[in-house]
């Protein structure tokens, strides 16, 4: 991809501002997603984040709104940050009032003025709609205030209205028009020629506020910047109202990676902060979310790995780094060899190649059987191809069971460890748990284990049934592994899948520690 400079596009009849400020709305827009609610802390803790991502303005909310909203605008105020700091305000003194009550310096007052916002929310006539947004902007400006003013459902007003509208605030004394699609109606080359008229009427500074409800926000918002507009409103994870706003993150790194446009943002902390939205809003985002979802920088094809392996641009079309993410490689049924050596590489598992092919092959066919590949699947997988070439540490030499009415289950077990044969008994709420605390005091000293999942199932019918055991154990250095058995004797089967278990995370040990 070639990268041009500002220069460049310019002197290809792009129309772009000298300055784009980036206009977040995380904390009020953002805030009026269904189901989200954001404490004082909360939006204090984002604000922190969003000013040090660098974004110029940060909406902080709609003090008219409540006391919270008022309080947190304050608390905000007070951290001091380089961000400037706006409160939404309507066209009314009273909600001006209430952003001066919250110390802020920046209005964005707005006013709907599509025929469908006159007639059936206000019930104003165009006339009143004109005197009550420049009433809003002038009390504004009386009480020192920046205003910027916003059309709202611009997108859905007569043309004429809104370029007098427009006029009226402008000669009122409004420092940004905002050009609101409140509904998403946009397409880009309507944006175009929206955007280009009014820049083309208007010296303000134009900013664009477009709601994503065909998912065409970022592209829209994209076109009008390339059209002159000197502000977007933007959300991080493209959070607001209904599907959301603009997202900060896709826009922002559109700009940088396709035109080489830097904001001065710094955009490493995209996922960090990402995630602390989607954390603390509850709105967690799709894995192919652009930008910052889990696979934004995931690879499964074999094709695709060996691309990336040689040099990551062959299939990214920017660094993870950028934005602060990490680069995945997903195994599974599309897995090719360099994959799979990478990831071995990443483990430091070594494997000849017979056990390479054996896991290589496991992993396919479990690919095929519609399952994902974890990668504690693969260290399993890997650990029990090496551990059958290897001398098993833990062997089972017998035992015993007790169990009946009035006395607690016991369970005597008798195991050879490295070669030594120990033998002990233990009680437990049941045969299995006997014997399970049994070998936990066995290889006391040897290996310390947690039991984290112990599955059981029958696999064929009746009383002589098969029973299969799936166990997952864990020692305290967060090492997993996986352990399966199949018996007659449900004790017997719970018995050999634990030690099939430990042995694993035995060899893990042993060889992390060579
Ligand atoms: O979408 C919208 O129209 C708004 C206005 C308050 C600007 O959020
Ligand atoms: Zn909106």
């Amino acid at each position: 991809m070639t990268v041009k400079n500002i220069e460049q596009l310019k002197a290809e009849n792009m129309n772009l501002a000298d300055k784009i400020y980036i206009f977040d709305t995380t904390l009020r827009d953002g805030e009026q997603t269904p189901g989200v609610a954001l404490t004082v802390d909360e939006k204090i803790q984002i604000a922190q984040k969003l000013n040090n991502l660098g974004v110029d303005k940060i909406e902080v909310g709609f003090p008219a709104s409540s006391k919270g909203e008022i309080e947190s605008a304050k608390k905000i105020k007070d951290l001091g940050l380089k961000s400037t700091l706006v409160g939404l305000a309507r066209s009314l003194k009273g909600d001006v009032d209430a952003v001066l009550d919250a110390d802020l310096e920046y209005v964005h007052t707005f006013i709907g003025t599509s025929p469908l916002h006159r007639d059936y929310k206000l019930k104003m006539s165009k006339e009143k709609i004109i005197e009550t947004a420049v009433d809003g902007v002038e009390y504004a400006k009386d009480h020192g205030l920046t205003v910027e003013f916003s059309a709202e459902d611009a997108t859905r007003t007569e043309s004429d209205f809104l370029f007098e509208v427009f006029n009226e605030v402008v000669d009122a004394g409004a420092d940004f028009l905002d050009v609101p699609d409140t509904v998403g109606i946009l397409t880009p080359i309507v944006t175009h020629e929206l955007i280009s008229d009014i820049k083309d009427n208007f010296k303000t500074p134009i900013s664009v506020h477009f709601h994503n409800d065909f998912g065409l926000a970022t592209a829209n918002t994209l076109t009008a910047i390339e059209c002159g507009a000197n502000q977007a409103h933007v959300t991080i994870n493209g959070l607001g109202e209904r599907t959301g706003n603009c997202s900060l993150e896709e826009l922002v790194m559109t700009l940088k990676s396709a035109y080489g446009i830097d904001l001065g943002l710094d955009t490493t902390r995209l996922y960090s902060l990402s995630n602390l939205v989607g954390r603390l809003t509850g709105v967690k985002m799709p894995v192919n979310k652009p930008i910052v979802g889990d696979n934004a920088f995931a690879h499964e094809s074999g094709i695709h790995v060996h691309g990336i392996l040689n040099n990551a641009s062959t299939y990214e079309p920017m660094s993870p780094d950028m934005v602060g993410h990490s680069r995945k490689i997903v195994l599974g049924k599309h897995t090719g060899a360099n994959a799979l050596k990478s990831k071995l590489k990443e483990y430091h598992i070594d494997l000849d190649e017979k056990q390479f092919c054996k896991v290589f092959d496991e992993i396919k066919s479990l690919g095929d059987s519609g399952k994902c590949v974890t990668d504690d699947d693969l260290i399993a997988i890997a650990i029990t191809e090496l551990s059958s070439a290897r001398e098993t540490p833990i062997v089972l030499k017998g035992l015993g069971l007790s169990s009946g009415g009035g006395v607690s289950p016991t369970a005597t077990v008798k195991l050879e460890i490295d070669g030594v044969e120990k033998e002990t008994a233990s009680t437990g709420v049941g045969p299995v748990d006997a014997a399970i605390n049994a070998i936990r005091l066995l290889i006391q000293g040897t290996m310390d284990i947690e039991l984290e999942e112990y599955n059981l199932e029958a696999i064929t019918g009746g009383t002589d049934a098969l029973a299969e055991v799936f166990v997952i154990t864990s020692d305290p250095d967060g090492n997993k592994s996986t352990g399966r058995a199949t018996n007659q004797d449900i004790v017997m089967a719970s018995i050999i899948a634990v030690l099939d278990s430990i042995n694993k995370l035995l060899l893990i040990k042993r060889s992390s520690l060579t």
